[in-house]
């Protein structure tokens, strides 16, 4: 008996060898219902080779003209994948003219860059590696160099079955991006039922949430941005077009793409600019600074918060930091 019950344990584990997903779990996320689907495009499906050379690629210097900057170099995994400098600094020192975004839950962005002129995180990678202020350098030649590390190479056949060059460059980094998400902060846990806001941060939501503020007109739904492009009074005389650079439109003059708030107490210094150092400056221009700009969105409202309003206020927004996120091992 004791033989046939062994047997059968080898045979099932056997089988559950067998059945093991094909996929490493721990790299894709497990998303709540409140996201939507995690979703690859047809012809850049997830695998985990691809995900294991994206995040190479994403860490090499190889990209960049004389290999000393990775795209982690300006996207740190532990600073939510921003750099927190005023605007992003590429090789030999170059400053950027923005500052440089999270690139948490990049993968449910309609479009890229604070502009909105890239329309997928595959054409996104040319910007980086040709920008004068970053890499300045070539993707093709970029590909050749590669085709000189033999451990890239082996993982590009597996990958994509074919030697590095642009394709597998831009498609194994968009594999990566995509899978990284932030969706396990206290807010997350407060919809799934794990987690009870404080007093003063049901007080904060409630406010961020309400017609007075009018915050979520804008930073909605379960990325805290709708994606639009807005002005929101910071001068009356901007030296960034924003998304009139795309346009030409006069009616897109300085306005930018809405960022998400996740993980927002770390993303400093704030805005395309990064123009403030921390969260009490930016509610300040919010309730006290906001510019009368000619594009100057409806959506802004015009209100005053008294002191325990506006700590309710930041201690929501603090909400937001997902620590699963932010030391999340799969990243280093
Ligand atoms: C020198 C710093 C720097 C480097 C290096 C860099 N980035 Fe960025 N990244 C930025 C800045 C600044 C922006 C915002 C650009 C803009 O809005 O015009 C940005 C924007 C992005 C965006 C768009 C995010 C959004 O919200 O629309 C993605 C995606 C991205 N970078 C991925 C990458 C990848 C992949 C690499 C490596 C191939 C890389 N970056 C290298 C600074 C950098
Ligand atoms: C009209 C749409 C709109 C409304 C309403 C709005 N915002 Fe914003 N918010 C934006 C845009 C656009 C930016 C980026 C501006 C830039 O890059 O210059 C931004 C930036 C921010 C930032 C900085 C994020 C970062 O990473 O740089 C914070 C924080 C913020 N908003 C909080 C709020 C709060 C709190 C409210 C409510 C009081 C609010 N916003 C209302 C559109 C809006």
């Amino acid at each position: 008996m004791q033989k046939v019950l062994s047997l059968v344990c080898f045979v099932v584990l056997l089988q559950s060898c067998k059945e093991e997903p094909i996929h490493n779990i721990d790299y894709l996320p497990k998303l709540p219902s409140h996201f939507p689907e995690l979703v690859f495009p047809t012809d850049n499906q997830y695998s985990d080779v691809r995900w294991e050379l994206g995040k190479r690629l994403f860490q090499s210097n190889l990209l960049s003209i004389d290999s000393t900057l990775s795209c982690a170099s300006c996207h740190h995994a532990d600073k939510a994948f921003t750099d927190q400098e005023v605007v992003s600094i590429g090789v030999e020192s170059r400053l950027g003219d923005r500052n440089t975004p999270t690139l948490a839950n990049v993968a449910f962005h309609p479009y890229y860059t604070r502009d909105g002129g890239v329309p997928s995180l595959e054409m996104q990678v040319f910007v980086p590696i040709q920008e004068h202020a970053e890499f300045d350098f070539n993707i093709v030649l970029a590909g050749e160099r590669l085709n000189s590390n033999e451990e890239i190479v082996q993982m590009s056949l597996e990958a994509y079955d074919r030697l590095p060059d642009p394709f597998v460059i831009t498609s194994a980094l968009a594999v990566y991006e995509r899978t990284i998400v932030s969706y396990q902060s206290k807010y997350d846990r407060y919809l799934t039922g794990e987690y009870n806001f404080t007093e003063e941060e049901e007080l904060g939501y409630n406010l961020f949430k309400s017609e007075r503020l009018g915050c979520s007109g804008c930073h909605g739904g379960f990325d805290f941005s709708d994606y639009t492009f807005a002005n929101t009074g910071l001068y009356i005389e901007y030296s960034d077009d924003g998304r009139y650079r795309v346009t030409l439109d006069e009616n897109d003059l300085a306005t930018y793409k809405v960022p998400s708030l996740r993980n927002v107490e770390h993303t400093y210094p704030y805005m395309h600019n990064g123009s403030f150092g921390d969260l009490r400056d930016v509610i300040r221009h919010y309730e006290q600074e906001v510019k009368q700009h000619p594009n100057l969105d409806t959506r802004i409202k015009n209100f005053e918060l008294n002191s325990e309003e506006r700590e309710a206020l930041l201690h929501f927004l603090l909400t937001l930091t997902d620590e699963e996120f932010l030391n999340n091992p799969i990243y280093q």
